[in-house]
């Protein structure tokens, strides 16, 4: 799936004014934990300083760019461990974690505003189907 330049470039700009911020991070897993007790469950056992590194590194991937290469190599390889030979994620979390993500957007990106929630949704239902495709 393409996207219109456009829309590639002012996502990645919004997520360049909040990626730096440290509590970005921490702002998107306490919003998606917050979203049920399931996920809450899921994290359990996780470290999350861990956690962290590897999901700044795979939004950084799931946002539009080089379809080919080492961005499908990576999402496929979430999809592995996401789906129900490695974690296995009920899919119906997935909804919160775009929430969360568009959640935590909204609060760190001073120029979010309706029309740009609207590409980031575009731009994230596509990336997380293609983490959910083992599902
Ligand atoms: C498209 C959406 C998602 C992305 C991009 C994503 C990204 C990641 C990444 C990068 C990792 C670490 C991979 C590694 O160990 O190398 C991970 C692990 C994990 N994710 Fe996700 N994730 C997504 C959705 C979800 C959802 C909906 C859940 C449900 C709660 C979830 C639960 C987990 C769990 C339990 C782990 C393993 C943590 C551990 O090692 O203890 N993920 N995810």
């Amino acid at each position: 799936m393409s996207f219109p330049a456009s829309d590639a470039a002012k996502v990645q700009a919004s997520f360049q004014r909040c990626a730096e911020n440290p509590a970005f991070i921490d702002d998107f897993y306490a919003f998606f934990v917050g979203m049920s007790p399931a996920v809450a469950a899921a994290f359990a056992h996780t470290d999350m300083d861990q956690q962290a590194v590897m999901l700044r590194a795979s939004l950084e991937l799931i946002l539009p760019g080089d379809e080919h290469g080492a961005r499908q190599q990576v999402l496929g390889r979430l999809a592995r461990l996401h789906g129900p030979d490695g974690v296995n994620i009920p899919p119906r979390l997935y909804d919160y974690w775009l929430e969360a993500l568009l959640d935590t957007l909204a609060v760190h990106d001073p120029d979010y505003n309706p029309a740009l929630e609207a590409i980031w949704r575009r731009v994230l239902v596509e990336g997380v189907k293609q983490v959910r495709q083992c599902v």
